[in-house]
């Protein structure tokens, strides 16, 4: 099959990620068509024209489209998403297609230039013909593949996103509630608070996201428990002025 003749669908292909992918499969010489609610092809003709179709739609709209377009996939197809989560969606797509299945998660956002030193973690759902595909086209282009089990994947993104953002937000919501104005904290601001506040707006910039990064993921409570632990403890020994407590308790933070 020449690669210029295949055409890769992407539902959600309007979006920030989708769009992202269009542009890279297009640069590798497939035709590539995409949707949103209002354009392009319906998930039924995408599913009969594309061998290949990814669904990159919010993670609240996800299980629905996966459900439309699953059912439609031919046995040989592959039907592919880059949601954050894993458990959920690889399951609805097993469940209502016979295609080939691969959840994907791009560890990264649109922001980035190219694939080049990312990660990529790849959860393979059913099938053996599109794997070794997907793999040589992402390993080519300079991404490390990181394959897992779903569960496995969401367990570690209740620590990579659930814990993350979740402190993220928790650490923005102090700074807003303090009294301190955004223009005097910029003015006083290190260049590791101005990483800090960068991160912040692209949380800020897209709070359906990352409210669902962090709630749906079942798994980022018992961190949060363990966060709440933390401070407790810390804050207590800031109390106590063990000074001593307080270092060997920062130098406990064995992860770097
Ligand atoms: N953004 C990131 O940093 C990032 C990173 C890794 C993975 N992801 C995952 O990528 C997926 C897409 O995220 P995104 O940030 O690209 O979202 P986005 O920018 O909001 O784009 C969403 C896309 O889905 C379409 N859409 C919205 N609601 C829909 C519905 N009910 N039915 C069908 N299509 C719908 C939109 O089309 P129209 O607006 O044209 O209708 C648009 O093309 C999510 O699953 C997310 O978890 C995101």
């Amino acid at each position: 099959m020449r690669a210029d003749k295949f055409p890769i669908g992407i539902i959600g292909g309007t979006g920030g990620m989708g769009k992202w992918f269009a542009s890279f499969f297009r640069q590798e010489g497939y035709s590539v068509q995409i949707s949103g609610r209002n354009t392009g092809l319906a998930p039924r003709q995408m599913a009969e024209v594309c061998p290949v179709v990814i669904v990159s739609v919010p993670i609240a709209a996800t299980d629905a489209v996966i459900r439309e377009v699953g059912p439609c996939m031919p046995h040989d197809s592959l039907l592919m998403d880059l949601t954050s989560l894993k458990e959920a969606p690889v399951r609805a797509m097993l469940e209502v297609s016979v295609s080939e299945v691969i959840g994907l998660h791009p560890l990264f956002g649109p922001r980035v230039a190219s694939l080049d030193g990312q990660n990529i973690a790849v959860c393979p759902g059913r099938g053996e013909r599109w794997l070794p595909w997907l793999k040589d086209i992402m390993e080519k282009n300079g991404a490390h593949l990181v394959e897992a089990t779903p569960e496995g994947h969401d367990k570690m993104m209740a620590l990579v996103q659930g814990l993350n953002h979740f402190n993220t937000v928790v650490l923005g919501l102090t700074m807003a509630e303090s009294g301190v104005s955004p223009e005097e904290l910029r003015r006083f601001s290190t260049p590791a608070l101005r990483e800090r506040l960068d991160h912040l707006g692209r949380i800020f910039a897209h709070p359906d996201l990352y409210a669902h990064l962090i709630a749906d993921n079942p798994h980022t409570d018992k961190f949060l428990s363990l966060y709440g632990k933390n401070l407790d403890e810390l804050r207590g020994l800031l109390h106590s002025g063990d000074m001593a407590a307080v270092t060997k308790m920062i130098k406990s933070m064995n992860i770097l």
